[in-house]
């Protein structure tokens, strides 16, 4: 393993050596270089975790997908010396069956390993005009993919009073989302939004003083909300996670890092109903002794330790999962130790 890590490219990637280690075996069952093994990066971003990969494991192959093109250039500018052994894909990553078939990795079980690591990255929380953080002002618009019809004003404008509600409540699991979401129909009345400023604004004054004190900076949920409603985070995550489930080999391996507690809980869902379950993925039959298999590689999530957490603020939230596809006929082999965190 290399000593150091590759270049910072303003996001430092999570938990990088943890998802080498993790993913490794699956990736070297051919030959030690990775020769003839195919990772799928799911949420490629800057490709700071597939650079990783790529620099450990001279032979591997990487398809890397993200929904955000200018995510893309910057990884396309990064992985440039490994231009041979990539291909990068613009897409949601429930589009990840078509995107494999376009590089006749189409048939289920040809994947070697996927990685996950959601949300946002640290480039576009920086890059303002994308909107995506309450601390800076900003054009509401949230969208990942700039072609997506939406914008988080678009919705702030026009959802009436209780979809606004729904939204705050689950997807930012605020507990004043309604007085949120009526001072917002109130306020847009007059003057519909446009700025980060704004929506921060409105929030803040209806959210009681004391609570304001705890549980971090007051628009934070809201600000998450809308960006899971623009994007539709929750919704391509569940429908992905079984496709790339289906993709992997046996003994291929799937990392997934959540930032978050509505996306951590939908991994380990599915990852439970995986390990527990002989149901062939994307079926909602159960044939017993047919189908995918999986073992946990993870006891519970892991997190990052407290150096790590220090030097990339990013990780403080990481909850990682991790599966290996078995045999079929194999006895799934559960991690043990304490429960889930
Ligand atoms: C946390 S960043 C990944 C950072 C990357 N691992 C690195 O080290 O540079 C997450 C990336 O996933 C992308 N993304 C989020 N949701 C997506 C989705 N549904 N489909 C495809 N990409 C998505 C975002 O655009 C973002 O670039």
């Amino acid at each position: 393993m290399a000593a150091e890590g590759p270049r910072d490219f303003g996001h430092v990637p999570v938990l990088a050596r943890r998802c080498v280690e993790l993913l490794t075996p699956a990736l070297t069952r051919r030959h030690p270089d990775g020769s003839g093994a195919v990772l799928v990066d799911a949420t490629l971003g800057a490709g700071g975790h597939a650079e990783w990969f790529l620099r450990e494991l001279p032979g591997l192959r990487l398809i890397g997908l993200d929904r955000d093109p200018g995510a893309l250039d910057i990884a396309r500018d990064r992985l440039a010396p490994f231009a041979e052994r990539i291909a990068l894909v613009r897409t949601r990553y429930d589009g990840l069956a078509a995107a494999l078939a376009e590089f006749s990795y189409g048939a289920a079980e040809s994947i070697d390993g996927v990685l996950f690591d959601l949300g946002v990255s640290s480039m576009q929380l920086d890059r303002a005009a994308r909107g995506f953080a309450y601390a800076k002002d900003a054009p509401l618009d949230m969208r990942m993919d700039p072609d997506l019809p939406r914008t988080a004003a678009d919705i702030l404008n026009t959802y009436d009073e209780a979809a606004l509600v729904d939204i705050l409540h689950r997807y930012g699991e605020e507990r004043f989302a309604r007085r949120i979401a009526g001072r917002i129909v109130r306020q847009r009345a007059h003057t519909p939004f446009t700025s980060t400023a704004e929506l921060v604004a409105v929030v803040y004054q209806s959210i009681p003083a004391a609570a304001r004190r705890t549980g971090g900076h007051p628009a934070k949920r809201t600000f998450q909300a809308l960006r899971i409603a623009v994007n539709e985070e929750l919704d391509s995550l569940r429908s992905a996670l079984p496709a790339a489930m289906a993709a992997l080999c046996v003994g291929g391996r799937i990392v997934v890092m959540a930032y978050q507690s509505l996306e951590d809980r939908i991994v380990k869902r599915v990852f439970a109903d995986a390990v527990a379950s002989r149901t062939p993925i994307g079926l909602p039959i159960e044939l017993p002794g047919h189908g995918p298999r999986f073992r946990s590689l993870t006891h519970g999530a892991e997190r990052a330790d407290a150096a790590e957490m220090e030097s990339n603020p990013r990780s403080t939230a990481v909850r990682l999962r991790a599966l290996q596809r078995i045999d079929h006929e194999a006895e799934p082999r559960r991690a043990t130790g304490k429960g889930d965190s």
